[in-house]
């Protein structure tokens, strides 16, 4: 039977990490995979999670099933988190949340649970998007659709044609927005737009999902959640898939959580029974160790004090790299504008260069991206920049 199976392509981000691994050229410059990385090009251990992590590992006295919602302290943190401290919704009963293998396994959870609800749901992403959005949404049968986002000319939000776009929607579809950082645009809308965006989710009766992986790496941790908050707090449902993966540095921890708005505490309840079993049926129970570090320093002042210092370092280090690069850019290139890169938010921007202008940063100047001129800002270095602007120039010129 399995003789039958096609070989699929190489997966174009990991063949770029692959090539990146291969080149022996000391200049050369990563700005594919979607990690953060600091002045020295380290993805490290933040301070906060490796005391946390002996915390958790000294007082651990089993290794047993914890339950297929995960960890409660951490969902009970995730809610606060996201929903906002204190805010009459983190402590609602109509909201349920459930942990989950990273941001990918929130967002599957969700797709799951819609589908069940209804399975002929088409789910509504911004185009573009991620380009994990269309297996982990789709790969349960959900149909995909997508609305105008990204104005290239501006580098910012199409809203004009994105509300036209949403208004047209059938009642009870269902819209998939980034919370901030938008990736791969960086374009991310503001609060008068979101103001905009929760009264028509309202009025069209639409069902908001709201995917946030980078919560602390745009603009701060209360602003990077300003849109989900007032959007949870208006409308009568939501889903919200949050990701730890970025602003814990915890990527291969795989950790996450889901949260379900409810119309009431029973229909809350009854999509907690729901995600249960769809937990159960795709993975059992999620991984406990991440999820208790998380617990542990949003459970603890003196490691939450420490962690979100050091997320605001990383934060700032982005904003830094985001000017000296617009800068370094508009001298070396000053025949093209990337002042867009300034205005955007997050790890992302396009470089807004053609396919062969890719290629050719690849092949003769070892600089890594993917083929849509998507860049992480932070696998730059402040010394590398003026080298990247460069290259970026003899690319365009040749
Ligand atoms: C937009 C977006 N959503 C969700 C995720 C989920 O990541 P993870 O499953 O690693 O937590 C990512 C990671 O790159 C992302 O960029």
């Amino acid at each position: 039977m399995l003789e039958h199976l096609d070989r699929l392509p190489p997966d174009p981000i990991l063949g770029l990490m692959a090539a990146f691994r291969a080149d022996a050229d000391s200049r050369k410059v990563d700005l594919g995979v979607g990690v953060y990385r600091d002045e020295r090009g380290d993805t490290p251990v933040m301070k906060a999670v490796r005391e946390a992590e002996r915390d958790v590992l000294e007082r651990q006295t089993t290794k047993t099933y914890v339950a297929p919602a995960g960890n409660a302290s951490f969902n009970a943190a995730m809610r606060r988190l996201a929903l906002g401290e204190g805010s009459p919704l983190a402590d609602s009963d109509r909201v349920c949340a459930v942990q989950a293998p990273g941001g990918c396994g929130a967002l599957r959870l969700g797709a799951e649970l819609i589908r069940i609800a209804r399975p002929d749901a088409v789910v509504h992403v911004s185009d573009p998007t991620w380009a994990n959005h269309v297996p982990l949404l789709s790969g349960c049968g959900l149909k995909l659709e997508r609305y105008p986002y990204f104005d290239a000319r501006s580098g910012g939000v199409a809203f004009e044609s994105m509300m036209r776009a949403l208004e047209a929607l059938p009642p009870r579809s269902v819209v998939l927005l980034h919370a901030s950082c938008h990736n791969p645009t960086g374009a991310d809308l503001d609060e008068a737009q979101w103001r905009e965006i929760a009264a028509l989710l309202q009025r069209r009766a639409l069902l908001p999902f709201i995917d946030m992986a980078y919560q602390g790496l745009g603009r701060g941790l209360e602003a990077d959640a300003y849109g989900l908050r007032l959007i949870a707090g208006e409308v009568p449902e939501a889903l919200i898939a949050v990701s730890c993966s970025k602003n814990f540095g915890l990527y291969r921890e795989r950790v996450g959580c889901l949260l379900v708005v409810g119309q009431s505490s029973a229909a809350a309840e009854a999509a907690l029974t729901q995600l249960v079993r769809i937990a159960r049926g795709l993975y059992s129970m999620p991984p406990d160790h991440g999820a208790a570090i998380v617990a542990e320093i949003l459970g603890n002042a003196a490691l939450h004090a420490a962690w979100q210092s050091e997320l605001t370092t990383m934060r700032e280090r982005i904003l830094q790299l985001r000017a000296a690069t617009a800068e370094a850019l508009a001298v070396a290139c000053p025949q093209k504008d990337f002042s867009h890169i300034v205005r955007q938010r997050g790890m992302f921007s396009y470089l807004g260069v053609d396919k062969d202008t890719v290629r050719r940063l690849r092949e003769t100047h070892h600089v890594y991206m993917t083929d849509d001129s998507r860049i992480n800002i932070a696998g730059l270095r402040m010394e590398n920049i003026p080298y990247f602007a460069e290259a970026v120039a003899r690319a365009l010129a040749q």
